[in-house]
């Protein structure tokens, strides 16, 4: 598809611009123009527009609003020390976005129309990438069902498929820092056979109060356990958790299997193709509540983390729950874990060789 051009006849202007790049905080701001492409059955995917970006008018019916036929990805581009340009496995974004597309009843998008979105935006836009260093510009493709219908008997016939642009300083504005997280038994993010591994809006709307549950305990985020026996550790907030069992040269990583319940995170898979490379051994398994209380204890588990492209590491420094509390290691940032961020955040930023060809120059 070729993109009409329509652009924005006033942008930002650069000093206004400029500032909102020195802080920006998180998901707050976003850039002048937005990709929208518009599907109808029947006919495809057709309509490709990079426009200024403006609120979407919508109809009332639109089935989005009432039955939820959203799905949404996350990624970045980064602005590297030779100016140039990049974002990280976009390709992978675009397969995820169509499994979930599948398990929503929504069209499938060509992934090279999705990165071509992505592209033609960031092209655009490119001036609102952040040359800071860790910061960069979080790219967000969305695509929601815009048929007038209230009946419930069928998936919408039409959808809107849009990419917005947000500049993006620390996710967490205290920078790296351990979190305290909380064991829901109250709330569960996803069943076998439901939603857990499409990254469906939906999903989100219902860890809302997982997540404020967690904060009321003094919590930062909300552990997500299995739907069944409440015991097996799926995910942390929005992301995918990381075991480092030992230390040094005999460091190994364990981190829960995709059984389905779980976001198939690409950080994660990074994660598990960059570790063995630094003599770090992976296994993606199972792992109890009571498990990860008992090697914290006997200090054979000495890092935990959550990773994920907003955040992408995070290390855990403690965990509550109703009738257990314990720490890991000594509460603060591992060192394994800062080892896999630095080799990751190198490859996206061209510090580091790029062995996997990952980076995506746009
Ligand atoms: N788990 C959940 C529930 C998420 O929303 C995300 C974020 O996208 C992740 C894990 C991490 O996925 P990724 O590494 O692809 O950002
Ligand atoms: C992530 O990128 O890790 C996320 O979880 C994105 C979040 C804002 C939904």
């Amino acid at each position: 598809l070729d993109f009409d051009i329509r652009l924005n006849e006033r942008p930002l202007p650069a000093a206004d611009r400029e500032a909102v790049l020195a802080d920006p905080g998180w998901g707050l701001h976003f850039t002048d123009h937005m990709v929208t492409i518009r599907y109808t059955e029947g006919e495809g995917w057709h309509d490709a527009r990079l426009e200024p970006y403006a609120p979407i008018p919508m109809d009332p019916a639109s089935q989005v609003f009432h039955y939820a036929q959203e799905l949404f990805e996350g990624l970045k581009a980064y602005r590297r020390p030779d100016g140039s340009i990049v974002t990280f496995r976009p390709y992978m974004n675009a397969a995820r976005m169509n499994r979930s597309a599948q398990r929503m009843a929504m069209p499938e998008i060509p992934e090279q129309l999705f990165v071509d979105a992505l592209e033609v935006l960031v092209r655009q836009d490119r001036d609102w990438v952040p040359t800071r260093d860790g910061y960069s510009l979080y790219l967000r493709p969305f695509m929601f069902a815009t048929t007038r219908a209230l009946g419930v008997n069928q998936p919408a016939k039409e959808y809107l498929f849009v990419v917005i642009a947000s500049p993006s300083g620390n996710y967490y504005s205290k920078g790296v820092r351990p979190v305290t997280v909380w064991l829901s038994q109250d709330y569960t993010r996803a069943a076998p056979g439901g939603t857990g591994e499409a990254k469906f809006g939906g999903n989100y709307a219902a860890s809302f109060a997982g997540q404020a549950e967690a904060v009321e305990q003094g919590c930062d985020q909300v552990v997500w356990l299995d739907a069944i026996e409440h015991r097996w550790v799926e995910e942390v907030g929005s992301m995918n958790l990381m075991f480092v069992y030992g230390s040094g040269a005999d460091a190994r990583l364990l981190t829960p299997a995709l059984t389905g319940t779980l976001l198939p995170g690409i950080t994660r898979d990074s994660m598990l193709k960059l570790a063995p490379d630094l003599g770090i051994p992976v296994e993606e398994g199972k792992i109890s509540i009571e498990e990860w209380q008992a090697g914290c204890e006997s200090g054979e588990l000495t890092e935990v983390f959550g990773c994920g492209t907003a955040a992408i590491i995070s290390p855990v420094g403690a965990v509550k729950g109703a009738d257990r509390a314990w720490t890991i290691g000594d509460g603060g940032t591992g060192e394994v874990s800062m080892r896999l961020r630095e080799e990751l955040i190198g490859i996206q930023y061209g510090h580091r060789p790029d062995p996997y060809g990952w980076v995506h120059e746009i």
